[in-house]
């Protein structure tokens, strides 16, 4: 099953609990909160990430999908467990020297009954996560540089997509394959043939005319 995860990095305070009703009724699974700190990249967003997503686990049943692009995850996690996200995934690259840390981030979040991902970024190689996938959910393979909404799918990042599927089904591995950046009507097919089964989308959800039309589009691609 094909699932959507809408990134509200885009939406603006002026109606947001509007917008997240009518995305609740587009059908959207998951509500996408992209989280920068201004150290790992440029933007910060930590504070208006933390108060839309509140406001949505006060006003919506469905499920929050972290996504922390931060230098120092492990001073994130806390406030976001607190929300009950039914995902948190963070970047590799900034923890990826401290073994100890990525273990007890993700044993914290389990015994929280958050479900774990690990995110890479288009020049991170997946032999450099297969140590933890094992113990965790959710890949979440960015096919744009993190860091901004609106940017264009990164075309070798769909064969790393296929990479990591392969090496799922060589070694009887069960993940989500989640997509972040550039995922529209014309590059989902592509995707998802691949093997991503969670599509983050910001702009192209956001910008249409009718967001329903729009994640139907992307769950119904093939
Ligand atoms: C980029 C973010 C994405 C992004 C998606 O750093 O992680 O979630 O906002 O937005 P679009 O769909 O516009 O590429
Ligand atoms: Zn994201």
């Amino acid at each position: 099953m094909i699932e959507v995860s809408t990134s509200v990095l885009d939406l603006s305070e002026k109606d947001f609990t509007h917008s997240i009703y009518n995305l609740e009724t587009a059908r959207t699974d998951y509500f996408h909160i992209d989280v920068m700190d201004g150290k790992f990249v440029p933007n910060d967003t930590s504070k208006r990430m933390l108060d839309y997503a509140t406001t949505i686990s006060h006003i919506s049943q469905l499920g929050i999908d972290v996504h922390l692009m931060v230098n120092e995850p492990e001073k994130f996690i806390d406030d976001y467990i607190a929300l009950s996200p039914r995902i948190l995934t963070f970047q590799f690259e900034p923890v990826k020297n401290d073994k100890q840390k990525i273990l007890n981030m993700i044993s914290d979040l389990k015994e929280n009954g958050v479900r774990v991902g690990i995110a890479i970024n288009p020049g991170t190689d997946i032999n450099e996560i297969k140590e933890y996938l094992p113990y965790i959910h959710v890949v979440l393979v960015m096919t744009v540089w993190a860091g901004l909404g609106g940017q264009e799918l990164i075309p070798e990042t769909v064969e790393k997509v296929k990479d990591l599927k392969k090496y799922f089904e060589e070694n009887n591995l069960d993940l989500d394959i989640e997509v972040d950046g550039g995922v529209n009507e014309k590059t989902v097919k592509d995707v998802v043939e691949a093997g991503a089964n969670i599509l983050v989308s910001g702009s192209y959800i956001l910008n249409s005319d009718d967001c329903k039309i729009a994640i139907g589009r992307l769950k119904n691609c093939l």
